[in-house]
């Protein structure tokens, strides 16, 4: 049967752009693909659209969305960077920084899940709440165990939710009772996770749902036998992705470009072949503009973690610096750095990131403007002004900021916040203004949670976003206050804002972003089968 969904829908197009349609169509065939869409179409040429397109009565199910105020459809969520096995440490720890924090919480917690039933009970509470989060997508860690992760593919499989799952390599610098003894046991194991996840019966659309990724830890977990044989594996299996975490903490920085004696952090991912176009960077918070142009020509992604970096005191990745030098960015919640296992908060984080990123921008070009005033005064008070002749402050701000790339008053009016010279050199391209230092704007923010995920996992022809060819993940999102969240529309919203229009669309978006939660999520789709949401607590065990 094909499914044809009517109303608003909110579809991502760039990162500057989404469409905001109040009066859509879109028509998914049995294989949960999407195999049309009609934009502007009143409620009184439904049915005549439907019949121009060849469909007679009850070969199709219409599912109407028009009818209430504040409902919509968006894509599903992509969560590119989450610890499957850390969900039982939500909300604690947070007083650590990452290196201790991974001995003192992360480790003892993974450890458990060498126990097949605890894993069971744990691993399908976090499926459901991933899913209940809105989360179509997830980029899942697990523990180094291979039983137990060939389990959560096989939970992950039957709940219908699509995802990438690796297991940690990791075989050096671990507490005893959590790591790998030798290289080859855990090339073995990782092996026999791929083998399995392969294996796996496919969707409606006869595409994989559940896909396997060669997950090294971090650099700082695993031996340079480790790395150099699963480089080996990859570049074998150049379709398998591969995930880890990159430049996350300061510490954490230094010690990986000392122990292996590198330029950077990215230099040794690149020493063993490990950044590639379907590599997964985690965190990328301390990155050098350096390693983002190398990062951008291996054309890897970073998934951006605002809530664990905020929550771990990492830091705050540039993301605007990111985009502006071609990095493919998407969000990650990151749990059990971060405490939220919502794409939605992420969201709301990711937008307070970059307006401390801007503040700290502003603030930063103040105090090198007034240094560079300081210096002048001294410089004109010592009679150094020599041969440059009549415009002091210019001639002399050139002479004395030698590193400086711009020092032209109207380059900075242009760009206000826009850091200049020193730290970066952002530059527009095709002559729009940069995202360095600026704030993310809700078309951005929506686009990192969507489409820029799907490009991060490699998936950008598949899903994020409401394409013909594409599968329907969808959500269905309703700000009723019958939804029982009284902060989207609570008492004092303009009965006005209720109606559809695209401006209106616009604004339940973001109320949506900002104040919504699960239970504005009423039905969550993959590859168009409901898997989720508020409105079905009973997974619905469909052929898929
Ligand atoms: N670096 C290595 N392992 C981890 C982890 O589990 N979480 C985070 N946030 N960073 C890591
Ligand atoms: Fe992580």
């Amino acid at each position: 049967m094909i499914n044809i969904y009517y109303g608003p829908i909110v579809n991502p197009k760039t990162l500057r752009h989404y469409d905001a349609l109040p009066q859509c169509l879109i028509a998914v065939g049995y294989d949960g693909n999407i195999i049309w869409v009609e934009d502007d179409i009143e409620a009184s040429a439904l049915y005549n659209t439907i019949t121009a397109r060849g469909l007679k009565d009850g070969e199709y199910n219409l599912v109407d969305f028009s009818k209430n105020p504040g409902e919509f459809i968006m894509p599903g969520l992509v969560d590119t960077h989450v610890h499957a096995c850390q969900f039982p440490n939500l909300g604690i720890g947070g007083d650590y920084e990452l290196l201790d924090w991974l001995f003192e919480y992360v480790f003892p917690t993974e450890a458990k899940f060498g126990d097949h039933k605890y894993a069971k009970r744990a691993y399908n509470d976090v499926i459901d709440r991933s899913i209940a989060s809105g989360t179509t997508t997830s980029c899942y860690y697990s523990s180094l165990y291979l039983d137990t992760t060939i389990l959560l593919a096989d939970i992950i499989h039957e709940k219908g939710q699509r995802a990438f799952v690796g297991k940690c390599n990791m075989d050096w610098n671990c507490p005893g009772y959590y790591i790998e003894r030798t290289p080859e046991d855990s090339l073995e194991d990782t092996k026999k996770l791929i083998k399995h996840i392969l294996g796996l019966p496919l969707s409606r659309a006869n595409e994989p749902l559940v896909h396997p990724i060669i997950t090294p830890r971090f650099a700082l977990s695993c031996s340079n036998k480790l790395l150099t044989e699963l480089g080996k594996l990859a570049e074998q299996l150049p379709h398998v992705s591969i995930q880890t975490h990159i430049s996350e903490n300061r510490k954490e920085v230094e010690e990986a470009m000392r122990r292996f004696d590198a330029e950077s952090y990215a230099a040794v991912y690149d020493r063993f072949g490990l950044l590639r176009n379907n590599t997964v960077l985690g965190h990328g918070v301390w990155l050098t503009e350096k390693e983002m142009k190398l990062i951008a020509k291996r054309g890897a992604g970073v998934a951006h973690c605002p809530t664990s970096n905020f929550y771990l005191s990492s830091g705050m990745a540039k993301v605007g610096l990111l985009l502006d030098h071609g990095v493919k960015v998407g969000l990650g919640t990151d749990v059990g750095g971060g405490y939220n296992p919502s794409i939605l908060y992420t969201i709301q984080m990711a937008s307070t990131a970059s307006k401390m990123v801007a503040v700290q921008a502003k603030l930063d070009e103040e105090r090198r403007q007034q240094r560079l005033a300081h210096k002048c005064c001294k410089y004109r008070k010592h009679g150094k002004r020599g041969k440059h002749g009549r415009h002091g402050k210019e001639d002399t701000s050139s002479d004395m900021d030698s590193d400086s790339n711009s020092n032209s008053e109207a380059e900075s009016a242009r760009h206000p916040n826009h850091h200049e010279g020193h730290h970066h050199q952002s530059k527009p391209c095709h002559g729009l203004p940069p995202f360095a230092n600026q704030k993310l704007q809700t078309e951005t923010l929506l686009y990192l949670a969507t489409l820029g995920g799907a490009d991060v996992c490699s998936l950008q022809d598949y899903i994020g976003s409401f394409e013909v060819g594409k599968a329907f993940d969808a959500l269905h999102i309703s700000l009723d206050d019958a939804c029982g969240n009284p902060a989207v529309w609570g008492a004092g919203v303009d009965d006005k804002e209720k109606e559809r229009t695209p401006k209106n669309l616009r604004t339940w978006l973001e109320r949506f972003l900002f104040t919504g939660d699960n239970r504005n999520i009423r039905r969550v789709w993959v590859q168009g089968v409901v898997v989720g949401g508020a409105d079905n607590h009973v997974h619905a065990r469909v052929d898929r």
